[in-house]
C-alpha cells in the first residue's frame, strides 16, 4: 500500500455499508432509483463511473428522469464560471421534483462543491441540497448515504484534505468499448488562472500494479480503448516510493495480452520530453495520439500562467514528437483573454497554430476563478474584444483541422467501431489510432472491434467513410 491509500479497513467499512443498505431495500421489497448528473472532465466522468458502481451494489437502478429517481447526485466541475451556473440552475429547479417527491435524497460533489464559498451558498440558499461532499470524499459516499436515509438531516463534508486513493470500491462503467482508467489524482502545478489543485488536493498516483491489474481486467473484459487519466500524467509516480515513471507504465501496459489502444490524458509540456516520445514510438497498442496544451504562445502570458516552459520550448517538444512519430495527432488546449493578454501577445498563440498544425483544439474564454492568482490580476481587455480574438482563433484552426482531415479521404485507414450514431446514412461512430472522429456506413453488429475503413469525406470536425463489405 502507498502512503496515501485509504486503509484496507476503512474501504471494508464502506463496503459493509454498501451491504446494509442493499439488504434493507431487499427487505422492504423496494427497488429504488437514481440518477446521476455528470459536468467537467474525464476525471469527474469517472468518478461517476465509482458512485454509479456503489449505488448499484446498493441495489439502485438508474433512471433518466430525475422526478422519478430516490437518489439524485449530481458530480459538478469548477473549471469555468460557465459550469458553475449551469449547476446553480439545475440545482435550483430540483426543488420541484422534491416537493412531489420529500423523500428524495439530493447529493451534490465533485469539484465545485469543494470551494468553501459555494458548500455556504447551497447551505443557506439550496436547502433542498441534503448531501454535499468534495472529490476526495467520494469514497465516503455510502456511509453520507445511510446517515441521510436514517437520520436525514443535512450532510456536508468538505474537509480541506490533501487528498487519498482509495481502492477496491465497485465501478460500473459507462460504455463497452472505451474504458477511463485514472492512473493519477490532483495537481501540485497550480497553474495561475486554475482551479483545479484547490478542489482536487495533492497529486498522487495509484500504484503500477493495481493500474495493470485494471488494464488487465479490462482488456479480459473486451474493452478496446483504456484512456490513463491524470491533470498531468508525466509526473506520474514522483509521490510513491519505487518512483515508477509514466514510460515505465506504459511499456508494462503495452505488454498486457489482447488487441486495445492506451491513451492518456494530460500531458503537461513541462514533463513530457523525448523518453515519453520514444516509450510511445516503441509501444505498439500506445495511441499516436499527444494532447499536450499549450495553453499561451507568448512568454510573458507563460510566465504569468506559471505553466513552466516558453514558445520555443514548446514548439521543440512538437518537433521531437513528430520526430519520433511523424504520424502523430496533435491536439491542445488554449485560453484567449488570460488577464492582461495583448492583441501582439494574442498573435503568438495563432503563431503556434500555425507551426504545430494541430488535428483539434479545445479553446476556452478565460474565466475568472475566485482564490486563484489570476483572479487578482487587473483585466482591462473588453469582452467583446476577448470574443473577436476568440472567433479569430477558432476560425484559423477550422481551417487547419479541415485541412488535416480532408487529407485522410481516399485512404483506407484502421479504426476502431466505438458506437452507434443514429444518423440513418452513417449508423457508426469510430475512433481512427489517433483519436480522430468517424462517420461510418456500415453494419451495426461491428461495434466494438478493429475495422480497416475507406474514407471517402471529411470536414472540419470529422471524417466519413465505409466499412468493406
Ligand atoms: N490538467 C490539464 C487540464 C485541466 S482543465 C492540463 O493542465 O492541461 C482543462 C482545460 O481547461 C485547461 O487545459 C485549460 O485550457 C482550461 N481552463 C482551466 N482553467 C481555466 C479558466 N480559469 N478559464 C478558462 N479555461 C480554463
Ligand atoms: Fe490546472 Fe495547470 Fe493543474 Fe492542468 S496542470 S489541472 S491547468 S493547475
Ligand atoms: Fe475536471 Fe472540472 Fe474538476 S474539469 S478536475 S471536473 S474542475
Amino acid at each position: 500500500m502507498s502512503k496515501t491509500e485509504i486503509s484496507r479497513e476503512a474501504i471494508e467499512n464502506q463496503r459493509r455499508i454498501i451491504g446494509r443498505i442493499r439488504e434493507n431495500h431487499a427487505q422492504a421489497g423496494i427497488s429504488p432509483l437514481a440518477y446521476i448528473d455528470t459536468y467537467g472532465c474525464q476525471q469527474n466522468e469517472s468518478d461517476s463511473e465509482k458512485l454509479r458502481g456503489m449505488l448499484d451494489s446498493m441495489g439502485y437502478a438508474f433512471t433518466d428522469n430525475e422526478t422519478d429517481a430516490d437518489v439524485i447526485v449530481i458530480n459538478t466541475c469548477a473549471v469555468r464560471e460557465h459550469a458553475e451556473q449551469r449547476v446553480y440552475g439545475n440545482v435550483g429547479a430540483l426543488v420541484h421534483s422534491k416537493r412531489n417527491k420529500p423523500d428524495q435524497i439530493i447529493a451534490l460533489c465533485g469539484c465545485m462543491v469543494q470551494q468553501p464559498r459555494v458548500a455556504e451558498k447551497i447551505r443557506r440558499s439550496y436547502r433542498h441540497v441534503d448531501i454535499l461532499f468534495g472529490p476526495q470524499a467520494l469514497w465516503r459516499f455510502p456511509e453520507f448515504l445511510e446517515r441521510s436515509l436514517n437520520e436525514r438531516g443535512r450532510i456536508f463534508s468538505i474537509d480541506d484534505e490533501p487528498g487519498a486513493i482509495a481502492e477496491g470500491l465497485p465501478v460500473v462503467r459507462d460504455g463497452k468499448v472505451r474504458a477511463w482508467l485514472s492512473v493519477m489524482y490532483g495537481c501540485n502545478n497550480y497553474c495561475s488562472y486554475c482551479i483545479v489543485p484547490y478542489v482536487r488536493g495533492r497529486e498522487r498516483s495509484r500504484r503500477p500494479e493495481v493500474i495493470i491489474e485494471e488494464a488487465g481486467r479490462l482488456a479480459a473484459e473486451g474493452y478496446k480503448d483504456i484512456t490513463l487519466l491524470g491533470q498531468n500524467v508525466n509526473s506520474y509516480g514522483k509521490d510513491l516510493d519505487s518512483k515508477p515513471d509514466f514510460s515505465e507504465l506504459l511499456f508494462r501496459l503495452n505488454e498486457i495480452d489482447g488487441e486495445f489502444l492506451i491513451r492518456f490524458m494530460t500531458s503537461h509540456p513541462k514533463d513530457a520530453g523525448e523518453r515519453l516520445f520514444k516509450t510511445m514510438s516503441e509501444c505498439r497498442k500506445v495511441a499516436r495520439h499527444l494532447h499536450l496544451p499549450f495553453q499561451a504562445g507568448n512568454d510573458r502570458v507563460l510566465r504569468a500562467m506559471n505553466r513552466g516552459y516558453t514558445k520555443t520550448q514548446y514548439l521543440e517538444l512538437i518537433d521531437t514528437a513528430k520526430k519520433y512519430m511523424p504520424d502523430i495527432v496533435l491536439t491542445s488546449d488554449i485560453i484567449v483573454g488570460f488577464p492582461g493578454e495583448t492583441e501582439a501577445e494574442f498573435n503568438d498563440t495563432l503563431d503556434i497554430l500555425e507551426k504545430a498544425r494541430f488535428d483539434a483544439l479545445f479553446t476556452f474564454i478565460y474565466s475568472k476563478r475566485e482564490g486563484t492568482p489570476a483572479a487578482d490580476m487587473p483585466d482591462l481587455v473588453p469582452k467583446a474584444e476577448k470574443q473577436r480574438r476568440f472567433d479569430t482563433l477558432l476560425k484559423l484552426q477550422n481551417a487547419i483541422s479541415e485541412e488535416k482531415h480532408a487529407a485522410y479521404v481516399g485512404k483506407t485507414v484502421r479504426v476502431l467501431t466505438d458506437g452507434k450514431s443514429g444518423d440513418p446514412r452513417y449508423p457508426l461512430t469510430a475512433r481512427t489510432n489517433g483519436g480522430r472522429l468517424v462517420r461510418l456506413r456500415g453494419s451495426i453488429d461491428k461495434v466494438g472491434s478493429f475495422q480497416n475503413a475507406e474514407i471517402t469525406d471529411s470536414n472540419t470536425w470529422a471524417l466519413f467513410g465505409e466499412l468493406p463489405e
